[in-house]
């Protein structure tokens, strides 16, 4: 080390020093490359500020140059789409997004519903988003990040946005401050219309996952979502057959109100995999309206939605290969 050098030896006082990866200082001009992984983009502002201010002090700088590196891994985004409404995307974007958190994922859900925001109601958390520097920070709730449309606007409130307005809120909600997320896993609002249009173009999801109910009319709408993620080269990781089977609690016969298979022979016939059967589950239901996201907790559902993650992990790995 040079005695130029040496002066910045004084920057070991900050804090966060251990950081700072390499310091060099020559003709009066001080470089640090600073490691700033990790840091939510405030922090590595303010930190980039103070290094900056600290090594400005020292006698013989007049010029500072930083570099932060690594700020950010690359994040990969899931879109959960489905045709046809109500047939469960949501729940299966929240267990989906809690199961991969488990796996030890550090995972973000955005809620892009603009007609029925539902995921502060099933990770049971009303707590509000703050903001810094304009850009929403996200809430945490079992054990990930979210933010949802529902927080822009007070409860009760049906969204009657359009256009515009709609995909401007889900990118602000996408280009939050998600910090050390590597999985961003955003639920649809069902159908084909702007909002996934906006995602598609705006945020390019590494792939895309179809959630239909065994019957022909799901699997119709199913199709047709598909077709729009294919078109715009969105790799669609398959289909999840969701309300498959039901077990009756009372008499413990099985049923199938949906029918069931439909999915699987569905996904066949169409070329995309199939990434596995939800059943029809009382429990599920229950548990979702209380706040209590099944995939929490250690009953069969959260066994199924633990495999769903696994499956999808591994198809995301072959798209992105
Ligand atoms: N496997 C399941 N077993 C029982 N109930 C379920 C299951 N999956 C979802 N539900 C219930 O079905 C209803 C609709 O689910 P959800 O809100 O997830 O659907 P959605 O596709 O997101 O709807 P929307 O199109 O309105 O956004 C909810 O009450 C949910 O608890
Ligand atoms: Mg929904």
């Amino acid at each position: 080390m040079t005695v130029e050098t040496d002066a910045l030896g004084i920057l070991d006082r900050h804090p966060e020093a251990g950081r700072i990866r390499s310091r060099r200082m020559n003709k009066g001009v001080a470089t640090l490359i600073v490691d700033a992984s990790g840091l939510r983009d405030a922090d590595r502002s303010k930190l980039e500020r103070e290094l900056h201010d600290a090594a400005s002090a020292i006698e013989g700088v007049d010029e500072v140059r930083i570099a932060m590196t690594a700020s950010q891994p690359h994040r990969t985004l899931i879109a959960v789409g489905s045709g046809k409404g109500g047939v469960g995307k949501s729940t299966v974007a929240a267990n989906l997004a809690i199961a991969l958190a488990r796996s030890g994922k550090k995972v973000g859900l955005v809620d892009a519903d603009v007609y029925g925001p539902s995921q502060p109601t099933l990770l049971g958390s009303d707590t509000k988003p703050t903001a810094e520097d304009d850009r929403l920070i996200p809430v945490e709730a079992q054990g990930l990040k979210f933010l949802s449309l529902g927080h822009l606007v007070s409860p009760g409130h049906a969204l009657a946005w359009r256009g515009p307005m709609a995909t401007g809120a889900l990118a602000k909600l996408v280009d939050a401050d998600w910090g050390d997320a590597e999985v961003l896993v955003v639920d649809l609002p069902p159908g084909t219309g702007d909002v996934q249009l906006s995602l598609i173009q705006k945020s390019r999801p590494d792939g895309a996952i179809i959630v239909s109910t065994p019957q022909d009319l799901s699997l119709i709408d199913a199709t047709r979502a598909i077709d729009l993620f294919r078109k715009m080269n969105v790799p669609v990781l398959g289909i999840v057959e969701n309300m498959a089977g039901y077990i009756c609690p009372h008499c413990g016969e099985g049923s199938d109100p949906f029918g069931s298979g439909g999915a699987e022979a569905a996904s066949k016939e169409i070329g995309v995999p199939f990434l596995g059967r939800l059943p029809l589950s009382a429990a599920v239901r229950a548990a979702s309206d209380a706040g209590r996201p099944p995939a929490a907790g250690d009953g069969p559902e959260a066994k199924a939605f633990a495999d769903l993650a696994a499956t999808i992990s591994e198809a995301l790995e072959r798209v992105r290969r």
